[in-house]
């Protein structure tokens, strides 16, 4: 057995019927996303763009949040290869397609129909399906953020900032992380934990084996409160449908809510200090509690126990991310 890895894009365009994603097509007539095989001191991502080039002519905008890894075996010269397929999405940013001897043609099918495609010919393959659902999840969000950003427009005596700090990382994130509003740093940049609690929370979600690009980061009030004080009542009343239409699109496996705002009103942990590291379940998340990296900031005898319930995290965290579909055996290469 010996092990090969590969690296390809998926590109879509909007045409008036909807979304459309390029196929190359191959001299057996299969249908093939542009892709190929990772060189000695490439990585993935360089691979993937090398090779799109190669196949297609067309330079890409990698997603900086989808990435998603599968692999398969087949047969070859009586020798049997797991291959690892690793596959980007990138929007289709122009110019003309330009395919290499390798291929008879290119094609922009409907997601959907490449899909039958691929199943009438064997092939089990799911990067499809995950690009549209997550393509789709995307404008989902950004419908969210454009209602969400006009939010203060309502309201006359609204006093936190007018500046929305979207939530940023995957639309299908398995794991979300909820705080509870933005600060100077945020409100400056707007990204949501780039100032000292941000550093730390990386650092954290780091020690518990999440990688931050994995995770979705958002808070319950995505306004700045100027000054950096507890949102009101009257704002956490209108901020937390939006955190919450967030939460039904992403469909996470679990949230770690931060601090006592965000661990109160997803789960109804009340007093952090004595429930810090617990697990609440509602309608199939897990939630997952713990005090506000702000606040180990500010105190550093917080930080032992932050540290603690990240270390108590990791469980968790492994059985969020893993994913059986990623595990198994997808196709079988004719
Ligand atoms: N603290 C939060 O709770 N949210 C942010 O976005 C940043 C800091």
């Amino acid at each position: 057995m010996h092990l090969e890895y590969s690296a390809g894009f998926v590109i879509y365009k909007k045409s008036e019927s909807g979304l459309e994603f390029l196929f190359l097509r191959k001299s057996n007539s299969d249908i093939d996303i542009p892709k190929g095989h990772i060189e000695k001191g490439e990585n993935a991502l360089r691979a993937a763009i090398r090779e799109t080039r190669e196949e297609t002519g067309l330079e890409v905008k990698p997603d900086p949040f989808f990435n998603m890894r599968r692999y398969y075996w087949f047969r070859f010269g009586g020798d049997t290869v797991k291959k690892y397929l690793t596959v980007f999405l990138s929007p289709y940013i122009g110019g003309e397609v330009r395919i290499s001897s390798e291929h008879k043609g290119y094609e922009w099918i409907e997601p959907e129909k490449a899909v039958l495609e691929y199943k009438k010919r064997g092939y089990n393959y799911d990067h499809i399906e995950e690009s549209l659902r997550y393509i789709e999840k995307r404008e989902k969000l950004d419908k969210i953020n454009a209602i969400y950003a006009k939010l203060p427009e309502s309201d006359p005596n609204w006093s936190l900032s007018k500046k929305l700090v979207k939530g940023e990382g995957p639309s299908n994130a398995r794991i979300m992380v909820v705080g509870q509003a933005p600060g100077a740093n945020e409100d400056a940049t707007g990204r949501p934990f780039v100032g000292r609690a941000g550093k730390l929370l990386d650092s954290l979600l780091r020690s518990a084996g999440i990688m931050r690009k994995k995770a979705y980061i958002t808070s319950v009030v995505q306004f700045f409160p100027y000054g950096n004080r507890m949102p009101t009542d009257h704002e956490v009343e209108l901020c937390k449908p939006f955190l919450k239409e967030q939460i039904s699109v992403i469909k996470p496996k679990l949230i770690i809510t931060l601090g006592s705002l965000s661990s109160e009103v997803l789960c109804g942990v009340k007093s952090i200090k004595s429930n810090h590291g617990t697990v609440t379940e509602i309608g199939g998340i897990k939630y997952f509690s713990t005090l506000h990296p702000a606040a180990a900031v500010r105190i550093k005898t917080n930080m032992p126990i932050i540290k603690g319930d990240f270390e108590k995290l990791k469980p968790l965290a492994k059985e969020a991310l893993s994913d059986k579909k990623e595990k198994q055996n997808l196709a079988r290469k004719k």
